[in-house]
């Protein structure tokens, strides 16, 4: 049997590679990743040969080894200047990354949930122009300032191909700068210990041409993404493939059903009177790449799986199964919520 999430994970640049840099930010900490490396190759190599030398080395050498020169130039001097050159560096580099100077970049604003991610596009101003969750749209080759919050634990902001990894931290802002120069998706994660399912609080962050992205933004209308087959992601969905069976004729009212099973008192869909916060925005559902913070393609059969039964997709989300709902119920509210905004 296929790994459930093997194609998938595939299309959407999982595991991201951490040693791969796509701009100038993964870049500088690429970089000094390597130096840190090679400095402790260097230094373990030192090591090496004087304890070589101490334990079996000619009597003139270790008679050097053990004097006081040697402890003051390579027991004190060696590491003060080396550690020091080092502690520089990394304070500088993490200064230039966390820098909220406001040029005239996009700024986006990503605030923590357990376990998904609120994302807000800002206007100049620092207006929310676009709001949506769990994947990030970029343009090509351009810096872009997040603004890192959380509403409840402590969570950490991380695409490895890049930036940094910066913490979101309850009350206060953090701020991060990201740049991609090809276009493409890359995978990002949650890279702090936040309980319950913390290794499924996953995103994408997509970045397009500039024409794309201003279309994006003027229209709230992203690049349409290029929906993975379901086929292609095989193995655990019992939940899914019932109710994709069961898709229905003649089908009841998704938006009714929506309001009446409560779903509006946790998520907003803009232009109805669903304005619930604690969940993620489902104005734009129909154009997300994924559902359930990274974990699943998002198409009409798993956005079913996932109302009909979310706790057996991702154990401990907040989001309780409407298994009480009927496949052509959860079919009809899938219909609604999967209508381009
Ligand atoms: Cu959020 Cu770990």
């Amino acid at each position: 049997m296929t790994d459930r999430s093997t194609a998938f994970d595939a299309w959407w640049g999982w595991p991201p590679p951490v040693l791969d840099p796509a701009g100038p930010y993964a870049e500088s900490v690429t970089v000094l990743a390597w130096v840190l490396f090679g400095m402790g190759v260097v230094v373990t190599a030192i090591v090496a040969a004087a304890l070589y030398v101490a334990l079996a080395g000619p009597a003139r050498l270790k008679a050097k080894l053990g004097g006081e020169k040697m402890v003051w130039v390579m027991g004190i001097g060696f590491p003060a200047v080396v550690l020091t050159g080092l502690l520089i560096w990394g304070l500088t580099l993490t200064a230039s990354l966390t820098d909220p100077v406001r040029g005239d970049e996009q700024r986006i604003r990503v605030t923590g949930h357990m376990w998904w991610w609120d994302v807000e596009y800002l206007d100049a101003q620092g207006r929310v122009v676009l709001r949506d969750a769990n994947e990030l749209h970029l343009p090509v080759g351009r810096p872009v300032v997040l603004e890192l919050r959380s509403v409840d634990v402590i969570h950490s902001f991380w695409v490895p191909n890049l930036s940094g990894k910066e913490d979101m931290i309850p009350g206060r802002t953090n701020f991060l700068k990201v740049q991609a120069d090809r276009a493409g998706r890359y995978g990002g994660i949650c890279a702090e210990y936040c309980g319950g399912p913390h290794a499924l609080m996953g995103f994408v962050v997509a970045a397009h041409n500039d024409a794309d992205y201003r279309r994006l933004l003027a229209g709230g209308g992203f690049a349409t993404p290029a929906r993975i087959d379901p086929q292609a992601v095989p193995g655990r969905m019992p939940a899914i493939r019932r109710a994709t069976a069961a898709t229905a004729s003649g089908a009841p009212d998704g938006q009714a059903l929506f309001m009446a099973n409560g779903c509006a008192a946790c998520h907003r869909v803009a232009g109805t009177a669903a304005n619930g916060l604690s969940g993620p925005d489902l104005t734009h559902l129909s154009r997300r790449l994924s559902l359930g913070a990274g974990i699943l393609p998002n198409n009409r059969g798993t956005l079913q799986g996932w109302i009909a039964d979310s706790q057996a997709l991702k154990p401990g989300n907040r989001m309780p199964s409407y298994d009480m709902l009927s496949a052509r119920e959860v079919a009809a509210i899938a219909a609604w919520l999967d209508t381009p905004r």
